[in-house]
């Protein structure tokens, strides 16, 4: 029996407009997904999941996850097992055993599909516990890659390489097209979450810029401005310049919210954690429901989200220097 863990993030900048070749910096912070396996005498899948801010489920299925045992409803499963299945396709083809078994647990305290990159996280955990399983150890590079892999299969070839490899190698990292590295010695980040207890759709939000930037050559500009504020961001944190950090966030959610992602409650909690006196906040990952991330050093954004209609829960979330890992 093997465990693995690696963090979910937040993104200080960047979200969408990477997906078109611009920069973005995501930050892996202290909230993790932990997956067992262990290997089964037979070829099939067994997924267990009790802690996904969901109702706990069970699945068993073989090749084909149609053919399913289930206790919970077919898109929950099918959003969670879509990520283990292709874990465990990548770890059968890292160790060249295609026809390995697994059971799965799945425990994590990232909120689903909320912008803090729990998929990534399941399938960055997944792929380096049944590795270790098989008797492979990957690099936290190559963890990336194949977690990479994973999502844009699932995403149906809108993901961009951010939250795997943010996920496999912690820390702040720099992400513009294949070219990921980590940002060294970044400031202290204090950073705060407000969570409106929904989640977004991905593929329909990344669809709708798209569809967005194609039809309006402003729309194509905002996109490239999210570029241009991101380099800007980047200089920031070089020189240590928080507040710069703050107000170059408030921009990035205007320009997110233009392009048609945010949404009632991730505005309330942004317009709050501003009234609260935070640097700056902005909505995190895809968006349409979800997550917030501000940036606030006293304790009165936090409380203040958590007096706001709009969210359901708000937590403070530091900076997690260290990725994927053994448990
Ligand atoms: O909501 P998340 O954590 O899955 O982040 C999505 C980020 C996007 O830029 C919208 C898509 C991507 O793959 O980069």
């Amino acid at each position: 029996m093997t465990t693995s863990s690696a963090p979910g993030k937040v993104y200080l900048f960047g979200e969408h407009a990477v997906v078109y070749g611009e920069p973005a910096v995501p930050c892996a912070v202290g909230r993790r997904a932990r997956v067992t396996v262990e290997e089964r005498d037979d070829d099939r899948i067994r997924v267990e999941a009790e802690d996904l801010s969901l109702d706990g489920f069970t699945v068993t299925y073989g090749d084909d996850p149609g053919d399913a045992d289930v206790n919970v409803p077919g898109d929950l499963v099918a959003a969670a097992t879509g990520y283990v299945d292709g874990a465990v396709a990548q770890a059968r083809d890292a160790a060249d055993a295609p026809d390995a078994g697994f059971s799965v647990t799945i425990e994590s305290d990232i909120p689903l599909g909320a912008g803090l990159g729990s998929s990534a996280a399941v399938a960055v955990a997944g792929i380096d516990a049944a590795t270790r399983e098989l008797g492979v150890e990957l690099t936290p590079t190559e963890l990336a890659d194949r977690a990479y892999q994973v999502e844009h299969e699932v995403q149906e070839g809108q993901a961009s390489r951010a939250d795997t490899f943010c996920s496999a190698m912690g820390g702040v990292v720099r992400v513009e097209g294949d070219d990921c590295k980590r940002l060294p010695d970044p400031p202290d980040l204090p950073f705060v979450v407000g969570y409106d207890g929904g989640a977004g759709n991905t593929g329909e939000l990344v669809a709708g810029v798209r569809d967005l930037r194609e039809r309006y050559d402003f729309a194509a500009d905002a996109v490239e401005s999210i570029g241009d504020l991101v380099r800007e961001g980047e200089r920031a944190l070089r020189g240590n310049d928080v507040t710069r950090l703050g107000e170059l966030m408030d921009f990035n959610h205007g320009l997110l919210s233009a392009l048609g992602v945010s949404a009632r409650s991730l505005d309330a909690m942004v317009w709050a954690a501003r009234g609260a006196g935070a640097t700056g906040a902005k909505l995190t990952g895809a968006g349409g429901g979800g997550c917030v991330v501000a940036l606030d050093e006293s304790d009165a954004t936090r409380t203040a989200l958590e007096y706001t209609t709009a969210c359901e829960t708000a937590f403070r979330a530091e900076l997690d220097t260290e990725g994927v890992r053994r448990e």
